[in-house]
């Protein structure tokens, strides 16, 4: 029995109702049916917005004073060069102790922009100091300056942010301030006159290049492509409504639809410039790329490093852009330099990038190796060693509804208008899109007139008018069909996973169709307007009858009787 699980019914408490019903599960107790003994009574935590230093934490150096790597490089600390400097960072780290990270799967969802603030985050800075201090305000000063007023704060810091529903598919390119945003940590603030960027490890020679380096046509052809960048957490707020998962502000930020965006990059492909430092030495098969912005997982400092095979790099599907749809490359995604890997998880896209070092195996930095990784359902909080996930590359066949809205009640005449975004990984495109009124029986495809140009490394936005004949609630699902004939698992419980990555399954909106082609439907709207009733919310009775006591008789007089006598 756990604590909230009491036996004597005198005693429950008044919420009592509400967790027999699963209706509170943030305050649930633990039903052990196991024989082991588990603790479940946690120090009461007290909301705090402070770390508190810890009674018997070791003693600091204070000439630790964590600075900038490089003039000119605001926001850069290099970590990945200095062990002993990683090692003092985290004794600093060490002394204190931060608050917990909030509980917003099992508990409410905060109903603020920006919904969670990333308290700790914003501590852990703090607590490093030196160069590091000032980077949370920095950076949110750089989402207001580049982003657009309307976009959904998920995460304030590390800035994560998702563009609304209602603009996020109305241009088949996405406008530089509506593209979302996936930070690890703060924003780097680097000039470009002084950045450059360094190519070391298994290649045959190490170079450093400029800016103007990179962008010398006589050294590097240029190459611009319209790429969908997608996070992984896209749609993971569906995952989360069913069932929760990985329990981390950051780690988890509760994106919807919209962590996802297509640009036109321009720059050059990495196989270009691996070329000009001689190729690669025998054993390399992986480019491991650089971030400059300070990650803090498990209380260690680090730069943000990912890696992807060289077979990726050959195919020349990994570009190092400086341009986004024409314009520089705003601050927020990544400038001066930033790697866009085709057909991939966004994760490897590394912004800020500085370094890129060939290497034998793929990197072994923890973003690579202990995080963005697909469990099967076997695994979860308990025994998920980072060995048993897949680490996430290519990106499967995707879709999503942007209108209508979960829960809406649409009144149409026999047809829904529906639109949204479809779109595969690894080089596939979406050749269908069929979108169903009912729930994933009868399915119609979108015209392929109302589909935006096909891409082999970008999503479709389309649009469509579907047949919904009946009332009530419904749900309008989307599939996709990729050019390989890949779809869609039916339902987010098949695609559950414990990192809550990767939701691709079909997308349900739940809906209440009100169908006015119908002409009792129809005549009650009508008669609605003249009792100036109020149409919603749907679930309150209405004052004024379906009909008149004269309606009803004239009615049964022209029918047979309710029951028969022989
Ligand atoms: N690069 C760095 N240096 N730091 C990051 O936090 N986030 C990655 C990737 N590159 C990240 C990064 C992730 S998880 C994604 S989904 C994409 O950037 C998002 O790119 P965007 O913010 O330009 O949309």
């Amino acid at each position: 029995m756990g604590p909230n699980q009491k036996e004597s019914v005198g005693l429950q408490p008044p919420n009592e109702w509400k967790l027999e019903q699963g209706l509170d599960p943030a305050q649930l107790g633990l039903r052990n049916q196991s024989n082991l003994v588990i603790h479940t009574e946690s120090q009461p935590v007290t909301a705090t917005n402070s770390a508190e230093l810890r009674p018997d934490a070791d003693d600091d150096d204070p000439a630790f004073v964590v600075g900038e790597e490089r003039k000119g490089w605001k926001g850069y600390v290099e970590w990945e060069e200095y062990p002993e400097k990683k090692a003092k960072a985290r004794k600093r780290f060490s002394r204190h102790k931060f608050p917990p990270p909030p509980e917003f799967q099992l508990g409410p969802v905060p109903a603020t922009n920006p919904v969670l603030e990333g308290v700790r985050w914003k501590l852990w800075h703090k607590a490093i100091g030196g160069a590091l201090s000032n980077v949370p305000e920095d950076s949110w000063k750089t989402v207001l300056e580049e982003k657009h007023p309307g976009m959904l704060h998920l995460l304030q810091f590390p800035y994560n942010g998702e563009p609304p529903k209602g603009l996020l598919t109305k241009e088949a390119i996405t406008p530089n301030d509506l593209h979302f945003v996936r930070n690890h940590g703060g924003i780097p603030d680097i000039d470009p006159v002084e950045f450059d960027l360094r190519l070391d490890g298994l290649v045959n020679e190490p170079r450093v290049l400029t800016l103007d380096d990179l962008k010398n046509e006589a050294l590097f052809p240029r190459t611009s492509m319209l790429v969908t960048i997608q996070c992984s957490g896209t749609r993971r707020v569906e995952q989360i409504g069913e069932y929760a998962g990985e329990g981390d502000e950051m780690i988890n930020a509760p994106w919807a639809e919209g962590a996802i965006g297509t640009a036109k990059w321009t720059g050059v492909s990495l196989k270009k410039i691996i070329k000009y430092c001689g190729g690669l030495k025998g054993d390399a098969k992986h480019l491991e790329l650089y971030g400059a912005e300070t990650y803090f997982k498990g209380g260690d400092c680090m730069n943000y490093v990912v890696s992807v095979p060289w077979s990726k790099v050959k195919a020349n599907e990994v570009l190092l852009a400086w341009e986004m749809n024409d314009k520089p490359l705003p601050k927020i995604h990544g400038f001066p330099l930033r790697a866009v890997v085709m057909g991939y998880i966004g994760a490897r896209s590394v912004k800020w990038l500085y370094r890129v070092k060939a290497i034998e195996n793929p990197s072994r930095a923890p973003v690579q190796s202990r995080e963005y990784l697909y469990f099967q359902q076997q695994y979860g909080k308990h025994n998920q060693l980072p060995t048993l996930g897949i680490q996430i590359q290519e990106m499967p066949v995707s879709s999503a509804i942007m209108s209508p809205w979960h829960k809406e009640i649409v009144v149409h005449n026999g047809h829904i208008e529906v639109t949204g975004w479809a779109y595969s990984g690894g080089g596939r495109w979406p050749e269908r899109v069929e979108v169903s009124s009912d729930g994933g029986w009868a399915w119609y495809a979108v015209p392929i007139e109302n589909l935006s140009p096909k891409h082999k490394y970008a999503w479709r936005t389309w649009s469509a008018s579907i047949p919904c004949d009946h009332e009530g609630w419904t749900e309008l699902v989307v599939r996709c069909w990729d050019n390989s004939l890949n779809t869609q698992p039916m339902n987010v419980r098949h695609s559950w996973n414990w990192g809550l990555h990767v939701t691709s399954s079909c997308h349900r909106v739940k809906i209440y169709s009100v169908n006015a082609s119908r002409p009792e439907t129809k005549k009650r709207l009508e008669q609605f307007e003249q009792h100036g009733e109020n149409f919603l919310p749907i679930t309150r009775p209405t004052e004024f009858k379906y009909m008149s006591a004269e309606e009803y008789e004239k009615a049964w007089s022209t029918m047979e009787p309710r029951d028969v006598d022989n």
